[in-house]
């Protein structure tokens, strides 16, 4: 993955989305949610960056960023359609097809994604003629290949989105995604309401897919263990920024972040407790209508110097040097947690 690491695919900055607070009979706005406040984020062809955090703290939101289906109230997209990064969040009509042909989101639940009174082959070649794929025959060898894909039969295409499986739809919604040859799938909590074992022929299928077609993926998931399988890079939000990226083989041992490594410590299957690096989360999630000024994690970080309260720190080159590794916290020594 890193010789391929040379200008991103795509590129988030500074990326903020205030959602207005409203109150009183006249509805006056009292107040923002700042779901998403200094977002950074580069993601590299062929590469999936999984994003994880606690529920809140603006995965969501970043996945409509960059899907672009809301504009973040700040801060700047650029993709790289082919000669070089391009603003993408101010597209006229034209250039956003372009973009949505690239940049394609699955989300959570597939039955909403899918009208109940179409047959999916019928919805699926619906999306391939909004895409300016004319020729019927093209369309249906499309479709076709997708399936196969993500090993779907093409006989049930002729059928309707109820009649298929929770885990069905989210393949057939995996395949309308690989149907348009997009260039990033950004896929938001898509095996969380599946059982375990189905969960797992997902996400394998999901690796399958991006080794065979080398397309970037972001995965969002608040599963850490899943992250870890499914990325190459994992990065970590908390209270609407990103505040550590790094490797996923760098998971756990090399987790620098005191949130990071207090979110691994929650998890047993990461096993940090042999290591002796464990944090134990204190309090509450700050509101993020009055999120703390300086570091997001300053009032929970047993590690509070007086710098966090007031200045926020920006993403640096962790302190393992290893590439793709960076870290948001002005502790220069990274905790040992013990
Ligand atoms: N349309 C909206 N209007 C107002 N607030 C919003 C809106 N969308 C999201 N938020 C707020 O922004 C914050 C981030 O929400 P988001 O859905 O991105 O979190 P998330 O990390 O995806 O959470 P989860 O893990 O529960 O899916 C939350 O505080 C949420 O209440
Ligand atoms: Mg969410």
């Amino acid at each position: 993955m890193t010789s391929k690491k040379t200008t991103p695919l795509y590129q988030a900055k500074s990326i903020k989305k205030y959602f207005p607070v409203t109150g009183g009979i006249l509805r006056r706005t009292i107040g923002q949610v700042k779901a998403l406040d200094g977002v950074d984020l580069d993601i590299y062809r062929g590469e999936t960056i999984s994003v994880i955090g606690e529920s809140g703290c603006g995965k969501t939101t970043l996945g409509r960023m960059l899907a672009v289906l809301q504009k973040p109230t700040d801060g700047e997209l650029t993709f790289d359609f082919g000669d070089g990064l391009q603003d993408v969040a101010h597209l006229d009509r034209g250039e956003e097809l372009a973009f949505r042909k690239k940049v394609q989101m699955i989300f959570q639940d597939p039955y909403t994604s899918f009208n109940p009174r179409q047959r999916v082959g019928v919805a699926m070649d619906e999306v391939l003629q909004v895409h300016g794929v004319k020729d019927p025959e093209e369309r249906f060898s499309r479709i076709k290949e997708a399936c196969e894909m993500v090993n779907m039969r093409v006989e049930y295409l002729q059928r309707y989105p109820h009649e298929f499986s929770g885990g069905q739809r989210q393949r057939l919604a995996i395949a309308r995604c690989l149907a348009v040859k997009p260039e990033l799938i950004i896929a938001d909590e898509i095996v969380s309401a599946l059982d375990v074992s189905i969960q797992a022929q997902i996400v394998n299928l999901l690796r399958k897919i991006q080794k065979e077609t080398g397309l970037s993926f972001v995965f969002i998931t608040h599963d850490v263990a899943v992250a870890r399988y499914v990325g190459h890079r994992i990065a970590v939000m908390y209270l609407g920024s990103v505040v550590e990226i790094l490797p996923a083989e760098a998971l756990p041992e090399n987790a620098e972040h005191p949130y990071t490594i207090a979110l691994l410590s929650a998890v047993p299957d990461m096993n940090l407790q042999g290591k002796k690096k464990q944090i134990a989360l204190q309090g509450e999630v700050p509101s993020p209508i009055d999120a703390p000024s300086g570091c997001a994690f300053s009032t929970r970080c047993p590690y509070v110097m007086d710098i966090c309260k007031t200045t926020r720190p920006t993403l640096r080159i962790a302190a393992d040097g290893k590439a793709g590794h960076q870290v948001a916290c002005h502790l220069e020594t990274p905790p040992t947690g013990e």
